[in-house]
């Protein structure tokens, strides 16, 4: 690939925020263009207006660049021509309008955030298991007069599951039930205080379970024409906040229409691959990987596999109900649920001409 294409982060002092910068440090195809904050970091230099966490250096250029509002991209008569990818990591009460505001502007807004996801016209896309619905681009150009367009992907729990589960279609879904056990890191840098989680487990996280309950069906779901035809079967979910710093682990009970062995689901998910066309810089080598030790998978040990593209499960074994099946699956979600997942997003788009270079 020839010239790099500009990208901006809106949210780029966040949790996820942060994790864009740090991922796109080096990218071979994008390049960092603009970072966007709040009103309460436009104009600081990032090095003071991002509480830096994670355990790499701020990469240096970055770390220069002045923040901006985004009260100011997409405006009339703002354009940063330069720019051709927003990465989206705003809250989501800010997100709808920015966003909206953007995609009509022309930008291609690669969106972290819930707001949009389950509109009928918006992708919700995980490249290795519904990229075809990329095609919904070109209906919500048209339905919405926009001269760019909005693309998301999944919650950092969803994203876990609904890669998990891909594999297992074949073999005829009625049911799944899962409980997961999710990072801090998926609260956002302030979102939940030391005291309230250390030595403790947090039953509850605010409209998590909506959201894994329905988005799996949307993303495991068949494009008819300029339509989504959700999946047929139910999801029942239980969140979790737990003290560990990044990785959501989750425990899966899948029921199936017939009879299954458990080597079936092995053999499923050890021979899952994807399309070749997904073959871009961020995808994983193998997006699912099968742990045979019987204690794996385990946030401290896999949550990194695959440069943290990779999704983890084991523990594989019957259920006490008929045709039943349970394990674990464990993914980064800040990576794989979260950045890494917008950024293969706008590979995948760029490879099939959704993004080009102007
Ligand atoms: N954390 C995860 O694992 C995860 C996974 C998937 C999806 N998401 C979604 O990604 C989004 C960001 O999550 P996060 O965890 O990164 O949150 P966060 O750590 O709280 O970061 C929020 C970011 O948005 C900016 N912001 C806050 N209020 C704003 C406003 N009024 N106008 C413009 N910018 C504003 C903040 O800038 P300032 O520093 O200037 O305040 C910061 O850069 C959320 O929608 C979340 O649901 C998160």
């Amino acid at each position: 690939m020839g010239e790099k294409i500009k990208v901006g982060v809106l949210g780029a002092t966040g949790s996820v925020g942060q994790r864009f910068v740090q991922l796109l440090d080096g990218h071979p195809w994008f390049e960092l263009g603009a970072l966007f904050a709040s009103e309460r970091s436009a104009g600081k230099r990032y090095r003071d207006a991002a509480k830096w966490f994670l355990p790499y250096p701020m990469p240096e250029e970055a770390a220069e660049m002045v923040v901006r509002s985004t009260e100011d991209v997409g405006v009339d008569g703002t354009e940063d021509e330069e720019l051709t990818i927003l990465f989206s990591a705003l809250p989501g009460s800010v997100a709808k309008e920015v966003e909206r505001r953007c995609a009509q502007a022309g930008y291609c807004v690669a969106s972290n955030v819930s707001v949009h996801r389950m509109e009928k016209d918006v992708p919700l896309v995980i490249p290795e298991v519904n990229a075809d619905h990329l095609a919904l681009i070109n209906e919500q150009r048209s339905n919405r007069n926009w001269r760019g367009f909005i693309v998301t992907n999944p919650n950092c729990s969803t994203i876990v599951l609904a890669l998990s589960l891909k594999p297992l279609m074949q073999f005829g879904i009625t049911e799944v039930r899962v409980a997961t056990m999710q990072a801090v890191s998926g609260a956002g840098y302030a979102g939940v205080p030391s005291m309230a989680i250390l030595d403790n487990v947090i039953p509850y996280i605010e409209r998590e379970e909506d959201k894994m309950e329905s988005e799996p069906l949307k993303i495991l779901g068949t494009l008819e024409g300029s339509r989504i035809r959700n999946a047929s079967f139910t999801v029942c979910a239980s969140c979790h906040r737990v003290p560990v710093m990044d990785g959501h682990t989750e425990a899966v009970w899948v029921k199936f229409e017939d009879e299954i062995s458990e080597m079936e689901v092995k053999e499923a998910f050890e021979n899952f691959n994807t399309d070749v066309d997904i073959e871009t810089p961020f995808a994983p080598q193998k997006p699912i990987i099968l742990r045979e030790e019987r204690d794996r998978p385990q946030p401290k040990l896999d949550r990194d596999a695959g440069r943290g593209m990779s999704v983890s499960v084991g523990r594989i074994r019957p259920g006490r109900m008929k045709n039943e099946i349970k394990y674990i699956a464990l993914g980064h979600n800040t990576i794989r649920g979260a950045a890494g997942a917008s950024i293969l997003n706008a590979e995948v788009m760029v490879k099939r001409g959704y993004i080009s270079r102007t």
